[in-house]
């Protein structure tokens, strides 16, 4: 049976930054993954320019059942160092807003960066793991072609979102073989379905955008939203979408900068003769501003005639619209898994099972998970960095 000391199950972001640090300290490592080629999400994330980090990764922007479980390892590895990482491998980069920094060339360039950093590490591609279990101080891995065996394992093998691109769930069925608690998944930064009258105002207006701002409970996103064939999409659904659960409602705000009510009011005394669908473009854009009027029945009629009590109901459907999605496009389209392994039966420094000294669980098959916006990747280096210095 072939032996190493290390051996990481995923060669995915948190797989291949791992195999980097854990080589640093002088291990012998062996990256197992059953695609063809290493790293895919890197690939198209970020619309192929992968938005690697966020500047502002604290705990706040991440969501767990333990929302203070990741502070270590994100204090210990920041965005900074990796930004220092990009910049010696001479990668372009810039930032687009509110911290988010992505490459000015392709994504592939940061897988490229990431192999290059695993050194003397192997990889080894097509091969699947299908289990691991105990055997003595060592671990035993399972895997299509043979058993093999480890000092230390590390399990990089990702979430359940898009199994097209080889998502499994398999760290899930390793941490509850060995006795971890797993929470719930569900499909996180996802675009959402929703109901036929719902459509009947979004379909025609397939590629409009406004900013917007969504609120559901205690969280809000200002941010684009965008119109499609199917609904609502854009960042700010994306981020909605991991606080929201079936059956509840979202609050959107499609003009989070004006109370329509009050303007069109204003407007009414100053510049009564216009349409009250021209008077709402001035805040909206023009289609958007023509369907919302026609919903209301106003047509062409001029603002001047509209009594305030209309005006109001017009500001509210602007201002605070009722949107109640029907579900999400599940884990086939969303970026990212919520839930997962258990972080009270995780070390926080050194991401060890407490019970299981030798396994280590990192990246998206964890439950934490990052808003849009590079924080996930941020996730996946820090605690990838955390169990490689350590494993
Ligand atoms: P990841 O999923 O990357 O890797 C897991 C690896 O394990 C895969 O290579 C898989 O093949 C392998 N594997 C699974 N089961 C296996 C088995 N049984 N045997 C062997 N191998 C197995 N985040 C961000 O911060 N900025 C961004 O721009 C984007 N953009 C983005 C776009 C899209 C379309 C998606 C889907 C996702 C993003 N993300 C993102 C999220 C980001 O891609 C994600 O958080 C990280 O890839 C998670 O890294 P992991 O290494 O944990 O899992």
């Amino acid at each position: 049976m072939e032996h190493v000391d290390l051996a990481i199950l995923g060669a995915g972001a948190a797989g291949l930054f791992c195999a980097g640090s854990a080589v640093a300290q002088g291990r012998r490592v062996l990256v197992l993954d059953h695609a063809s080629k290493p790293a895919e999400k890197i690939r198209i994330s970020g619309g192929g320019r992968c938005n690697f980090t966020n500047l502002a990764s604290e705990p706040s922007r991440f969501i767990s059942a333990n929302p203070r479980f990741c502070a270590s390892a994100l204090a210990r590895f920041t965005p900074t160092q990796f930004v220092d990482l990009v910049d010696r491998a001479g990668i372009a980069w810039h930032e687009k807003t509110l911290g988010q920094l992505f490459c000015d060339g392709k994504a592939t360039q940061i897988t490229g960066m990431l192999l290059q950093r695993m050194g003397g590490a192997e990889l080894r591609l097509g091969c699947g793991v299908n289990g691991v279990s105990h055997a003595g101080d060592r671990f035993q891995i399972a895997t299509d072609a043979a058993q093999l065996s480890a000092a230390s394992v590390v399990v990089a093998t990702g979430g359940k979102s898009i199994p097209k691109m080889g998502a499994t769930g398999i760290g899930y069925e390793i941490a509850q073989g060995f006795g971890l608690r797993c929470h719930d998944t569900d499909p996180g930064l996802v675009p959402m379905t929703f109901a036929e009258q719902d459509l009947a105002l979004c379909k025609p207006l397939a590629g409009v955008s406004v900013e917007a701002r969504i609120r559901h409970g205690k969280a809000s996103f200002q941010d684009a939203l965008l119109f499609t064939h199917r609904g609502i999409s854009g960042p700010v659904i994306l981020q909605i979408s991991s606080f929201w659960k079936p059956g509840e409602t979202l609050t959107v705000d499609l003009a989070p900068a004006v109370d329509i009510a009050a303007a069109l009011k204003a407007q009414k005394g100053v510049a009564g003769r216009i349409a009250a669908a021209t008077a709402l473009a001035k805040f909206l854009p023009e289609r958007l501003a023509q369907a919302i009027a026609a919903e209301l029945g106003l047509g062409a009629a001029r603002l001047a005639d509209q009594p305030n009590k209309l005006l109001d109901r017009l500001g509210k459907r602007v201002n605070q619209w009722q949107l109640r999605p029907v579900g999400t496009e599940g884990y086939r389209t969303a970026e990212v898994t919520l839930g997962g392994v258990d972080t009270r039966d995780l070390d926080a420094r050194t991401m060890q099972a407490r019970k299981v000294p030798g396994l280590h669980f990192i990246g998206e098959c964890v439950d934490v998970t990052g808003w849009l916006g590079g924080y996930n990747f941020q996730w996946a280096w820090a605690s990838a960095d955390a169990a490689g210095r350590a494993a």
